[in-house]
């Protein structure tokens, strides 16, 4: 077993069957053998999965032509947080915007600044919870022990605001027996943004569903990713895989509504670079020297666009202090 699988074992030894987002939490995030905290290469052709902020200088670039119209909108002094920095890529193209990493193990930014804060594949790695629908009844997915390793385990019937939660998010799928992740600390990120930006803009790409997609997903949406290969397989080598769910969008976008930040607005990547970085953002975006090295950077933006552009999602807001 592995050593994070060795510290679950022993948790649900001690207290029974836990929670998908405690068995996520561990194996991602434990200090001495979590997946992103144990010092493994996990991002890049090395590691396990590619994000856009490998797609460089291509994207820095771009969140850095978008970045000079937040700039603008500035009275103060303008501060760039990055929440979810990981291994750091943006900092060279964000230099120019008192740039700040901020992720599990820094914390860079201001304790209170204006500005903005960017995220990109933040909120798909924060833990969620696990619900299934069975015969019409929602429970609470557990992880338990089984002979070779972890199980999926009913738990108690879903009740309060996670069942209400469930139920609508439910009614869009037509399956009878209908898995969905309860995104339980995704209020607690956007409060996090909350009490650091006095006053800005808030960005957050990533890939997730509008309510009306989930009938696509009547399965759920965790996933697991090791070497480039996606699978379904979440409880399998904690600490040695990655785990992801898709972001619910228009969960997202309600619980920003209530934090009283304005002018939301939900767009494909793509769309967003378009709209966003402007026509001579994306021309400098894949500006070189030589036109073997365009061509590549064109290539990746291309990647962005129409790869990752259309399932990856800029969500943005206006913080009005
Ligand atoms: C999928 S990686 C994305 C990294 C980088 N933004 C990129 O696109 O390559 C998710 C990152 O979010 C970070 N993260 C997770 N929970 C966090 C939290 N509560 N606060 C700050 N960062 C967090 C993880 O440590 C990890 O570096």
């Amino acid at each position: 077993m592995t050593p994070a699988g060795e510290k679950i074992a022993s948790m649900i030894r001690r207290g029974g069957a836990l929670r998908f987002a405690e068995f996520m939490e561990t194996a991602l995030y434990d200090g001495e053998c979590g997946y992103y905290t144990s010092g493994r290469k996990v991002f890049g052709r090395e590691g396990d999965f590619y994000t856009s902020e490998q797609m460089q200088p291509v994207f820095g670039r771009l969140v850095a032509a978008a970045a000079e119209k937040w700039k603008q909108e500035c009275a103060g002094e303008f501060h760039l947080a990055e929440w979810g920095a990981g291994r750091g890529g943006m900092e060279e193209f964000l230099d120019g915007f008192n740039y700040a990493a901020v992720d599990r193990d820094r914390d860079g930014a201001p304790r209170k600044f204006e500005g903005a804060v960017f995220s990109n594949e933040l909120f798909d790695a924060l833990a969620v919870d696990a619900a299934k629908r069975s015969q019409g009844v929602w429970r609470l997915m557990r992880v338990g022990m089984g002979d070779g390793g972890f199980v999926w385990t009913e738990g108690e019937e879903l009740a309060g605001e996670w069942l209400e939660y469930a139920m609508r998010a439910g009614s869009f799928i037509e399956e009878e027996e209908a898995w969905i992740e309860l995104p339980v600390e995704l209020r607690r990120m956007l409060a996090q943004f909350d009490s650091r930006l006095v006053r800005g803009r808030i960005v957050a790409v990533d890939y997730g569903y509008t309510e009306r997609e989930l009938r696509r997903f009547a399965a759920g949406t965790l996933m697991a990713y090791r070497k480039h290969q996606a699978s379904g397989e979440v409880l399998r080598n904690p600490g040695e895989q990655d785990i992801t769910a898709h972001v619910p969008f228009t969960h997202l976008m309600e619980a920003a509504a209530e934090m009283g930040w304005v002018e939301a607005r939900l767009r494909t990547l793509a769309r967003w670079v378009m709209e966003e970085c402007g026509e001579s953002g994306v021309e400098n975006a894949v500006e070189a020297e030589t036109e073997a090295e365009r061509v590549r950077l064109r290539l990746k933006l291309k990647t962005l666009l129409f790869g990752m552009g259309e399932t990856f999602r800029a969500a943005e807001w206006w913080k009005a202090g």
